[in-house]
């Protein structure tokens, strides 16, 4: 049966919503479940403003952790400008989540820049860092805060744009939520009918409980590489609307239920989120265990 990888999002998109602060030994310790329960790929941290999102002022420091504790394990980092990727670079991050949104008032919103300028701070980047994988967040690829669902079309020529500077590794993101399983099916078969050398992942929000429904659609074109947050955490703080991810530990039991391989133990993962939810205030459960921020509803 072939392999999904269940790339974990949780530390960088499940954090970066609460309230709460967690210590650095909060983090570590989950990161250290999760990565027992089986989880191959991880997007650990972001390499932001920590006036924008406090809770990644530690990115450097847990990049060092991780990267010296798991070389097998593949960390991604999120970063928003030259700058993000330069301090992922120098704290030894390989794998880069250059996040723009597909929607340019999202885009303003969210890293304060336009398109014209995110692109070409995108060229910048990847002729400074060669030997770097700059994956490409293809934020509001799905449905955005303030255009709604985007015309598939937009969503072709953008990707036709960045597959032009030359990335190959993308991800089409459903920011808040809003995308419905037809939709997630006619965009992903596009993208890889006409994008086929692309790496595709989708990271798919889970505000009307079609996570999984999308998710599942997703792979069933061909999508084999998805992400998701321990405990369906997450949410963008600049982008009104959405609720958690798609819960990994949900995730994995559909998947592994139907046969599909994603090397982690379902077990294990649900203890991982157990035990988050037993310090992470402010929560509530949605599903079984599909717990999420109180906060305002975000990417
Ligand atoms: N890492 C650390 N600090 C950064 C930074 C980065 N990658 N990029 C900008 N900054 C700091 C600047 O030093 C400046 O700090 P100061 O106010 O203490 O002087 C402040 O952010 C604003 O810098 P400026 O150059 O005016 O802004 P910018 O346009 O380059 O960057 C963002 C602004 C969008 C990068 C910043 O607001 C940010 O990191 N936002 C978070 C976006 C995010 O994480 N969204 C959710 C995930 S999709
Ligand atoms: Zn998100």
């Amino acid at each position: 049966m072939s392999k999904i990888t269940v790339v974990e999002v949780g530390p960088r998109d499940g954090w970066q919503n609460l309230k709460q602060m967690l210590t650095f030994e909060q983090k570590t310790d989950l990161i250290d479940r999760m990565i027992q329960a089986g989880v191959q790929e991880m997007e650990v941290t972001s390499f932001v403003s920590p006036k924008a999102i406090p809770q990644m002022a530690d990115a450097a420091q847990l990049a060092a952790y991780v990267l010296e504790k798991y070389p097998d394990v593949k960390f991604y980092a999120l970063a928003p400008n030259f700058r993000g990727v330069q301090n992922a670079y120098n704290a030894g991050i390989r794998h880069i989540s250059y996040v723009v949104s597909v929607s340019e008032t999202h885009n303003k919103a969210n890293v304060r820049r336009t398109h014209e300028e995110s692109l070409s701070e995108l060229s910048q980047i990847l002729e400074t860092y060669p030997d770097a994988e700059v994956c490409i967040g293809m934020a509001t690829a799905l449905g955005c805060p303030f255009e709604g669902i985007l015309p598939l079309e937009k969503v072709l020529a953008f990707t036709q744009r960045l597959y032009d500077i030359g990335c190959r590794s993308l991800y089409l993101a459903d920011t808040i939520g809003i995308a419905d399983p037809r939709q997630t099916r006619e965009t992903v078969k596009a993208c890889l009918e006409q994008f086929p050398d692309v790496e595709w992942q989708v990271h798919i929000h889970d505000t009307r409980n079609m996570g999984m429904t999308n998710t599942l659609a997703a792979i069933e074109c061909g999508i084999t590489k998805v992400q998701s947050t321990l405990g369906g955490l997450g949410g963008c703080p600049f982008a009104p609307g959405a609720s958690g991810n798609t819960a990994t530990e949900d995730l994995v039991y559909m998947l592994e239920r139907m046969g599909y391989e994603t090397g982690i133990n379902f077990d294990k993962l649900l203890e991982a989120s157990k035990y988050q939810k037993s310090f992470v205030d402010g929560i509530y459960s949605g599903h079984q265990m599909n717990i999420q921020t109180n906060n305002p509803p975000c990417s």
